[in-house]
């Protein structure tokens, strides 16, 4: 894997989180793991070297944020590679899913993504270096009926990495979007998933696809240890990707979404044209 480096990895006590820390701290590498039980994260990782820094943080909270990254510089004294990983699927209809279910996605899914980047970005411009992986999902880009909220959160986490890739450029920091297909994690068990509690008969459509997506639990395609390993990678490389998709299942639904999207565009282009000021 090269230099050691200080990693740091919202989510971690289970998941591609777990495995993300499991495999650096294998490879010798400094590990500042986040999550909202300290407790469950050191009995998951059971490493009580000095290179393993576990941390309470409430992800939504600005402050919580700060203090985690202030904890990292006082014990590292940088931070090379931030890993927005934490997240969580949540399924329903727009008017089946409250204002709060909604709002408590968000916080998780982007606005824990956005304090983390607000408040390790001064260190990294101070660098010069860094790079910040942001875990999306195949859904924000091409997403599944009953999951909209999720899809909406994931598509966010990719626009605001694709921005703040261009404004970081500058100071030397990178910037990768990862969108997985279905991994083999905790992703679809209760423990995770979070579904509307207050469904409307009439979304059968809805309920149709959730449940098969429950029967999913434990059968998906993707191996969350070699998506771990995938994403390590990304730091070792001098022009590591903008967008990087994990797993067949993701590239097909890009590919598929990428084609409609460029054929729905060449449809409709006379009007999408006609609507310029004619100055000539
Ligand atoms: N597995 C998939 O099929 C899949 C597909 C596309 C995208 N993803 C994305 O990949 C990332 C990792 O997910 P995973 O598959 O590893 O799932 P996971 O096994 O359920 O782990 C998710 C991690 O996110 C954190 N998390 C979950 N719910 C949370 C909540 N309500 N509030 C705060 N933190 C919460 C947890 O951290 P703590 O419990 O340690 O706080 C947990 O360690 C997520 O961003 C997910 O959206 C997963």
């Amino acid at each position: 894997m090269g230099k050691k480096k200080v990693w740091f990895i919202t989510g971690a006590s289970k998941g591609l989180g777990l495995s993300l820390v499991h495999q650096l701290l294998n490879a010798g590498q400094h590990v500042v793991a986040t999550s909202r039980n300290i407790s469950e994260l050191k009995k998951a990782v059971n490493n009580d070297s000095g290179k393993f820094l576990p941390l309470a943080v409430n992800l939504a909270d600005e402050q919580s944020v700060e203090d985690a990254i202030k904890a990292t510089i006082t014990k590292f004294e940088k931070i090379d590679v931030v890993i927005n990983n934490a997240g969580y699927g949540i399924g329903g209809s727009i008017e089946e899913l409250s204002d709060a279910e909604t709002r408590n996605s968000f916080d998780v899914n982007v606005f824990g993504t956005l304090n983390v980047i607000r408040k390790a970005s001064p260190y990294l411009r101070a660098q010069r270096a860094g790079h910040i992986i942001n875990i999306a999902s195949i859904a924000g880009i091409a997403g599944a009926t009953g999951w909209a909220v999720y899809a909406a959160a994931k598509s966010a986490v990719i626009a605001l990495s694709e921005v703040s890739a261009e404004d970081l450029k500058k100071f030397g920091i990178k910037v990768t979007v990862v969108a997985p297909g279905a991994f083999r994690t905790s992703f679809l068990t209760t423990d995770s998933l979070i579904l509307a509690t207050n469904p409307i008969a009439e979304y059968e459509e809805v309920r149709a696809i959730h449940s098969k997506y429950l029967k999913m639990d434990g059968q998906q395609i993707g191996d969350p240890e070699k998506a771990a390993a995938a994403m390590i990678s990304l730091a070792s490389m001098p022009n590591p990707p903008l967008h990087l998709l994990l797993g067949n299942d993701a590239f097909q639904r890009a590919n598929n979404k990428v084609e409609s999207l460029q054929k729905e565009f060449r449809d409709w282009k006379a009007i999408t044209i006609s609507t310029d000021f004619d100055e000539n």
